[in-house]
């Protein structure tokens, strides 16, 4: 049985970006820290770290964060990006406050473009990040594509073939399933994630890509009710569907 991790009470607390860790003695010795309903009154005590703690421990009258691994999945509206360096606005300003100094730090599971929206997965777990993306688990993505021009039959044999070379690319895609979804839509799903993946595949067949949507990460889709801009932490279980079907 591995056993559950333990870390000082300010060390914890300023690691989930609640304040300093000279803050944190502060607010342990206002009696704003409470475990099982009783208030902790030593910042240097040990805590045992595990997915329960946010059922147990309050600060400043709320449940705690999560602890690291957390994983959140958030539905990206348009006109927002994933990076840390491009300007503009962030997925990280969509989240509270605080998040953006936890360490380990969060970063998304891949990208989407400023002008896609839909499914993302932000993490602190390194391990389920690499999973997630690399091309030997074959974790699907899938896409909802509104097109320029109307489907002309045959692009889905072009992308199923893997055989099909990216411009300023030497190495094939991965085969890629389409599914006509109306005149000028169309479902595409993915294995890869390469830099405008979907946008570029259209325009090798001579079409262009007008709205762009992920709905899906491998057996884990975007709930209908999850608004654009809206997130929502999951469960260790939840977000091992990914890798499910
Ligand atoms: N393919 C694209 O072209 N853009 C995305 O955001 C994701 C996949």
């Amino acid at each position: 049985m591995t056993k559950t991790p333990t870390m000082r009470l300010d060390r914890l607390l300023a690691n989930l970006g609640y304040g300093s860790r000279k803050e944190m003695h502060g607010l342990v010795a206002d009696g704003e820290v409470i475990l099982d309903g009783v208030a902790l009154s030593d910042a240097n005590a040990r805590i045992a770290i595990g997915p329960d703690l946010p059922r147990r421990m309050t600060i400043l009258g709320a449940a705690i964060d999560p602890p690291p691994p957390m994983i959140l999945m958030l539905h990206k509206p348009l006109g927002v990006v994933c990076s840390h360096k491009e300007a503009g606005r962030r997925i990280y300003d969509l989240l509270p406050q605080r998040w953006r100094v936890r360490d380990p730090a969060l970063s998304s599971v891949g990208r989407l473009d400023k002008d896609t929206s839909g499914l993302l997965l932000i993490t602190d777990d390194g391990g389920f990040l690499h999973r997630v993306i690399s091309p030997k688990r074959h974790v699907a993505k899938s896409y909802v594509a509104t097109l320029d021009r109307p489907l002309n039959g045959l692009e889905g044999e072009v992308f199923a073939a893997g055989t099909l070379v990216l411009e300023g690319e030497d190495k094939p895609l991965l085969p890629a399933i389409l599914e006509p979804l109306g005149e000028r839509e169309a479902r595409l799903i993915i294995e890869e994630g390469r830099y405008h993946q979907v946008r570029r595949m259209f325009a090798a067949v001579g079409n262009h890509v007008t709205a762009l949507h992920r709905d899906r990460i491998g057996g884990l889709a975007l709930p209908d009710d999850l608004a654009a801009g809206e997130y929502r932490v999951l469960s260790a279980e939840t977000a091992e569907t990914v890798f499910g079907a």
